[in-house]
């Protein structure tokens, strides 16, 4: 699969990251404790950090084809203000995201995974673009039905949320198929 590196959309920029964004990034939300309360990851502490989870995941998951994420900036400039990714697995892939908080409540996250599902789910090779989501964060439960997405159900204790405790938690599952016209 080769994703575009670059996508607009009427108010976004969206490309690849590189280790260099290392800095806007830790400053605009993976230091955010907010921002990390859903996510499974925590609260980055240091720049490095930031630099090594650009490096493991970003850079190397293109490189590997098997995770593309891409740095959300506006259209206009300015700093980082998220990360859109999906990860691929057989004929799935799996959306995740974060937006920095200032830019939060403007429908701007909707803008950008509509652009990576509509893209991902055109994909001849893909026929389910899907997402988890902890019951609690109803904001990006709005996004994922907003882009198509349907609720098909509960993941019970499937994903560890660091920032929420010891136990994985309780999720819900959001899903959009590709429509074949023949039910199976
Ligand atoms: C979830 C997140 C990406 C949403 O980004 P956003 O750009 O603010 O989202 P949008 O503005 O496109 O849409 C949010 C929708 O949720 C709604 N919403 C926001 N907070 C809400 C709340 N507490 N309760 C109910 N609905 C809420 C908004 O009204 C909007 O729906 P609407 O268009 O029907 O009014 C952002 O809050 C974020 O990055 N959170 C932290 C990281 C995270 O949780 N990532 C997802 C992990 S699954």
């Amino acid at each position: 699969m080769n994703p575009p590196a670059m996508l607009e959309t009427p108010r976004l920029r969206l490309r690849p990251p590189v280790v260099e964004d290392a800095a806007a990034i830790f400053d605009a939300y993976t230091q955010d404790a907010q921002v990390a309360r859903y996510t499974t990851w925590s609260p980055h502490r240091s720049l490095d950090e930031t630099r090594n989870f650009l490096e493991q995941h970003c850079v190397a998951g293109r490189k590997a084809g098997n995770m593309f994420s891409w740095l959300i900036t506006m259209s206009e400039g300015g700093p980082a203000a998220g990360m859109i990714d999906f990860r691929l697995t057989a004929c799935r892939a799996e959306v995740g995201y974060v937006l920095a908080q200032r830019y939060w409540g403007h429908g701007l996250m909707t803008e950008a995974a509509g652009a990576v599902v509509e893209w991902v789910i055109a994909q001849p090779e893909i026929h389910r673009v899907w997402a988890t989501v902890d019951l609690e964060n109803v904001a990006s439960q709005r996004v994922l039905e907003k882009v198509g997405m349907v609720r098909e159900g509960m993941l019970r204790r499937w994903v560890l949320f660091p920032n929420l405790g010891p136990v994985p938690r309780d999720v819900w599952s959001f899903a959009r198929i590709k429509e074949t016209g023949t039910r199976s």
